[in-house]
């Protein structure tokens, strides 16, 4: 089991590959994150199966360890958490800044030790990353919360249940809310709730350890509040349907035949939607999916919305497709307002893409070429790696740490599909 995290100078990639054959996907890297951090509410021992042994998962169980919680891993891809009764300290800055994510401590430490400091998440390259429907939910819940050098102080007695409406459907606001709400006074109703897979992973997980939370994946979250929750035996995470995606985008963008196996396809639909309009081939079985693209790819346009519209987390990867489809392709990204760093990167490899605001107009080229690019964030990473799988020549892609936040054996199992791929 080598949980140390995995630190590379850079990826290099020589392409053109076709990719063919079969891969497992992994658990969820954004369903495990929340998992962990709603496991601090337990009063007993839990155990999570199919926790993905990336860096983000490896950061965030350092960060509750400081805290007092006991991790150990079983068997790969199982660990085993025993929180602390009461909390002696906070997770220090230095682990905190490294995981935008660690702002889902938030809910659980408020509802289960009554006091939580977590810091301020920084921006990072996608966008500003406020957390103002964190801040108006919990305050809502009868929390006070203030802003105190770069970190934010929080302090409740029991929480109290309330109506609270989401600006918008945030992923992080939804999962900070639900979890906080498991142990407040009376009902909470939570409206214009985010209904991405992982938020009723994460429902599913709290009603294991007996909380009473219902309506996880439509608009309305309803939770009944208790006095505690105990531990769990055993949950097992759903399947990564972003790296699902990232394969899929991957085996499309090089004309191959690839079947991945656990995953589910339904979680997976827009992505396959937009994959048959570009002309590829999607078959769906019970828990698989094979795409095969052997027919020229076809110009799309793609807009990103909270699910079940199409990803942000896959939008990069697919501008990477795009960039040799003949025509005139169109990307808006709603979610985040800076999502676009791929696009200065893949122009250095050949593309012709105009980037204007949350709008995108790529140009399909003949080819791309190798050279050296940087990674930018972790899907701007994966999307560089499908470019690369693509191009003629080598590619060298830097600041590949990016890539391993959020996917496991990524290299190995490129390789297996017939890259060729290696990185020092
Ligand atoms: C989660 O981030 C994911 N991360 C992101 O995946 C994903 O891109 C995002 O959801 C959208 O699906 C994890 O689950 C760990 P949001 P989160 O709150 O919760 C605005 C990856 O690559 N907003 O739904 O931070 C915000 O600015 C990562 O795996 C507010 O305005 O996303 C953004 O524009 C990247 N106020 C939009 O909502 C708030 O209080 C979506 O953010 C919170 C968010």
């Amino acid at each position: 089991m080598n949980t140390d995290v995995v630190t590379r100078e850079k990826i290099i990639i020589n392409g053109k590959s076709v990719l063919k054959g079969k891969i497992k996907i992994g658990g969820a890297k954004n369903s495990a994150l929340a998992l962990i951090c709603a496991a601090v509410m337990a009063d007993g021992e839990v155990v999570l199966e199919k926790v993905p042994e990336i860096n983000d998962v490896m950061v965030m169980l350092d960060i509750i360890s400081s805290l007092g919680a006991k991790v150990t891993w079983q068997e790969s891809e199982t660990i085993k958490i025993n929180p602390p009764e009461k909390i002696t300290s906070h997770p220090p800055y230095s682990m905190v800044k490294k995981l935008r994510a660690s702002n889902l401590l938030l809910g659980p430490m408020l509802a289960r030790y009554g006091s939580a400091k977590v810091a301020l998440p920084g921006g990072c390259n996608i966008g500003t990353r406020p957390m103002d429907l964190h801040f108006k939910g919990l305050t809502g819940l009868g929390a006070q919360l203030r802003l105190e050098r770069g970190c934010i102080l929080a302090e409740a007695g029991r929480l109290k249940g309330s109506r609270i409406y989401l600006d918008f459907p945030s992923v992080g606001a939804t999962e900070n809310l639900m979890i906080a709400a498991c142990l407040a006074e009376g009902q909470t109703i939570i409206e214009n709730v985010a209904k991405e897979p992982e938020i009723v992973d994460l429902a599913n997980f709290l009603n294991c350890m007996g909380a009473k939370v219902r309506g996880a994946g439509t608009d309305v979250i309803k939770i009944q509040g208790v006095e505690r929750l105990s531990g769990c035996s055993r949950y097992c995470v759903i399947p990564d349907r972003i790296e699902a995606g990232t394969f899929m985008v991957a085996a499309a963008a090089t004309g191959g035949d690839i079947t991945l196996e656990n995953v589910i396809s339904t979680h997976l639909e827009p992505v396959s939607a937009k994959l048959r309009e570009a002309n590829v081939e999607i078959i769906e079985g019970e828990d698989s999916i094979r795409v095969i693209a052997d027919k020229p790819l076809t110009p799309i346009d793609i807009k990103t919305m909270p699910y079940p519209g199409f990803p942000t987390d896959l939008q990069s990867q697919m501008m990477g497709m795009l960039s040799t489809v003949a025509g005139t392709s169109i990307i808006i990204e709603n979610i985040f307002e800076n999502r676009f760093q791929v696009a200065d990167e893949l122009k250095r490899m050949g593309a012709n893409i105009k980037v204007e605001g949350r709008l995108a107009v790529i140009e399909g080229v003949e080819a791309l070429q190798g050279t050296q690019v940087k990674a930018t964030d972790l899907r701007a990473g994966a999307a560089l790696v499908v470019a690369a799988l693509m191009a003629n020549g080598r590619t060298e892609i830097y600041h590949p740490d990016y890539i391993y936040r959020g996917y496991h054996d990524f290299e190995d199992k490129l390789r297996e599909l017939g890259a060729d791929i290696t990185s020092v």
